[in-house]
This record gives structure tokens, C-alpha cells and sequence, in this order.
């Protein structure tokens, strides 16, 4: 899925995944996504970072240097993330670290979270990236 050709991630997270995004909320740069340089919607602006809890969208570009993080889903210890890991995103280059809410952890080159794209739900299941208000 791409949004003006960029990649659009979308993911449903598990009720232990949503928990997860609790738990190291201390740890993030912009937890509740009010920084302007990449945009939050106002509807994702919270801590899940989207309208359905569970249906995670953003875009798939890390705000550092544009590369693509890599997904790291499963929680615990690994290599390059820290170990009380629950689950998010590493960006290889230079180590940028997000939470699966795409929140971006402190002291790292990325400075903000990535971006979440405009959305909206045509019914329960059917999702319209790209436009947020009915025509
Ligand atoms: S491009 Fe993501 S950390 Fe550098």
C-alpha cells in the first residue's frame, strides 16, 4: 500500500501488543504525537496513535534519513533493542528504535514519530487511506 508514494503500513495489533505500548511510555521522544513536523491526525492523536485501537496505520518512512524501518515484533530481548522490548520498529541504518504505535524512542536520530496518513473508515472493514472527511 502506498500514500503519494510512500509506503503505508497496516497492522492489527493484539491486545498484548496494545498493553505493550503502556508499559514504555517513559522511554519516548513524543509519546502523545504533538510535535508538527510529521503529521499526527487529530483522530490519532493518542496513545495508540489510531482510530480503532487495534488497526494501526502510518506511514513507513523513518524521519531521520527517509530509510525504512524493519519490523521487530515479537517482544524481549534482541539484539539492538532494549530488554524490556514489546514489539516495534528498527530502523537499520542508524538504529532509530519505534514502538508499535510508531512512537520513536528518546535519544535517537530519528526525531519524530512517522508520520500517520490521512484515513477514514468507508465500514467496519473496509479502510480509505488518503482522505479523511466523506465527500
Ligand atoms: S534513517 Fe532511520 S535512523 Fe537513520
Amino acid at each position: 500500500m502506498e500514500w503519494r508514494g510512500k509506503p503505508v503500513w497496516i497492522m492489527r495489533r493484539t491486545p498484548e501488543q496494545l498493553a505493550g505500548l503502556k508499559k514504555i511510555e517513559n522511554q519516548l521522544a513524543d509519546p502523545n504525537s504533538q510535535r508538527t513536523a510529521y503529521p499526527t491526525p487529530d483522530y490519532a492523536k493518542n496513545e495508540v496513535r489510531s482510530i480503532k485501537p487495534e488497526v494501526f496505520v502510518a506511514v513507513g518512512i523513518c524521519s531521520h534519513l527517509g530509510c525504512s524501518p524493519t519490523d521487530k515484533l515479537a517482544a524481549g530481548p534482541q539484539p539492538s533493542l532494549p530488554d524490556d522490548w514489546q514489539g516495534g520498529f528498527l530502523c537499520p541504518c542508524h538504529g532509530s528504535t519505534f514502538d508499535l504505535a510508531g512512537r520513536v524512542y528518546k535519544n535517537k536520530p530519528a526525531p519524530d514519530n512517522p508520520e500517520v496518513p490521512p484515513h477514514m473508515y468507508l465500514s467496519d472493514n473496509r479502510l480509505l487511506i488518503g482522505e479523511d472527511k466523506k465527500a
